[in-house]
């Protein structure tokens, strides 16, 4: 017998140790600078691409006549199962370009992609050996994952996946849709489902080492907490400086996205189209929105935020320590709609100029401005305040409240003079030049001495 043979042994002799420990498992003893050290880049990232594609892009959103659909439409359309295999013969993006995507988010200022590498319909974008419902199988036959996670190397970019745990092509997952009348669920076995989704993950992140592991389906009843324990555990053993977010166990609360408890794993929370009214100290979280009004394709959504309360939207998440996953539906031919490619590229130039004010930044450690929004980079000698100004004073004077430091400078951060400061009251005030550098928002920097000391 190999030495190695008795580990298991030793491992059982141990439990009762272990037992002790209600919720434990191996990761679940991270010390906090352990963890700190694993979510670093994505703590500075604050802002990522999110891409819905697979075969639902093909009918992009109409089913007999109805236009509401996109990623769900084999659910919401009620398409059975067999009719929507057809779509394997159809997917042919004959325009995919995984150079472009990545060069796309790059350039709009992202710092990761988290791409659906299966989304609930249980179609793969990456060649599996695991099953036949895959890009392999269409006329396509790329491997739509390779591809992309190479062209995030080139540029720089974590590459990340969403894959989900929910299915509705497997025979073994259950439940069936409701109205599914088609798919007996006799000799389904659930365990084996897992099975199944566990080869797919070691084969993803083998092949692909994505940084995050983007869960979700996990709301089904057949889903539960010692399942999302042990999911959680093997992603970590496969890769132990991974990041998987809080969808893999059972503990997210609705749309709202935090969890509820820590006795359920995920190392960030996951709001969905919406943004914590305030920051929570010690908590990670990344809200995910779409551009328009649905995560997949959909072409006839045109109702597409302006830049302006995109890039608003990315400074309020950081300003209260979150991250921004904002979602781009590819079209069937594999490129992005133009609508998503024009605000990339506007979101981007703002980046350009004011990227300083969001990457590596924190929570504003000052109460709410009526003016705009703060972040901040902390040290113990010296501290940044970033004043992100929506609405520019008419009397040119940008008043912050409660900071008890001395104050180094004032300026611009897309460049110009030094600005004149001084105190009101507990009010440090900046005076402004006359006229906004940058209608959507510009940002002045605050220096001061010390760590923020914020009413003192
Ligand atoms: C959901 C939806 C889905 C989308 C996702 C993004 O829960 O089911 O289609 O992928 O959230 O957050």
């Amino acid at each position: 017998m190999k030495p190695t043979r008795f580990l298991p042994a030793l491992i059982a002799l141990t439990m009762p140790l272990a037992a002790a420990e209600p919720e434990g498992g191996m990761f679940a003893h991270e010390t906090a600078a352990q963890r700190d050290a694993r979510m670093e880049w994505w703590r500075d990232a604050r802002f990522g691409m999110f891409i819905h594609w697979g075969l639902y892009a093909v009918p992009a959103g109409e089913w007999n006549g109805e236009t509401k659909h996109a990623e769900w439409i084999r659910d919401t359309a009620k398409i059975p199962l067999e009719t929507y295999n057809r779509f394997l013969t159809q997917f042919n993006p004959v325009e995919f370009d995984a150079d472009a995507w990545a060069r796309m988010a790059k350039e709009a200022g992202m710092k990761y992609v988290v791409i659906t590498s299966k989304h609930h319909d249980g179609f793969c974008l990456w060649p599996s050996a695991t099953t036949g419902f895959d890009v392999e199988s269409t006329p396509f036959k790329r491997d739509i994952m390779g591809e992309l996670k190479a062209a995030c190397d080139k540029h720089g970019l974590v590459f990340c996946m969403y894959h989900s745990i929910m299915d509705w092509h497997h025979p073994d997952y259950l439940p069936r849709r409701k109205w599914e009348k088609d798919r007996p669920t006799e000799g389904a076995d659930y365990d084996r489902y897992v099975t199944y989704m566990k080869a797919q993950l070691k084969e993803l992140i083998e092949r692909y080492e994505p940084g995050v592991l983007w869960f979700d389906g996990e709301w089904e009843d057949t889903w539960t907490h010692e399942m999302g324990k042990d999911l959680y555990e093997y992603v970590r053993g496969l890769k132990p400086d991974i990041i998987i977010n809080n969808r893999v166990d059972k503990g997210r609360r609705g749309m709202q996205g935090m969890t509820r408890d820590d006795k359920f794993r995920g190392d960030f929370g996951t709001p969905e189209q919406e943004i914590p009214a305030t920051g929570m100290p010690g908590v990670d979280w990344e809200s995910c929105m779409t551009m328009n009004r649905h995560w997949g394709f959909n072409k006839n959504d045109n109702d597409f935020k302006s830049t302006e309360d995109l890039v608003r939207k990315l400074i309020d998440i950081a300003s209260k320590g979150g991250n921004f996953l904002l979602n781009i539906g590819p079209k069937a031919d594999g490129t992005f709609p133009q609508e998503s490619i024009d605000r990339l590229a506007e979101i981007g130039r703002w980046m350009k100029a004011n990227g300083e004010a969001v990457y590596g930044t924190t929570a504003s450690p000052v109460g709410a401005v009526a003016w705009g929004r703060v972040t901040a980079k902390e040290g113990a000698d010296r501290s940044k305040l970033y004043l992100h100004v929506f609405d520019w004073p008419e009397d040119g004077k940008l008043s912050v409240p409660e900071i008890g430091n001395d104050i180094v400078s004032a300026r611009l951060l897309d460049g110009g003079d030094a600005l004149d400061v001084s105190t009101d009251g507990k009010s440090v005030v900046v005076k402004l030049p006359a006229t906004a550098p940058d209608p959507i928002s510009s940002t002045v920097v605050l220096e001061i001495k010390g760590a923020p000391r914020i009413g003192k």
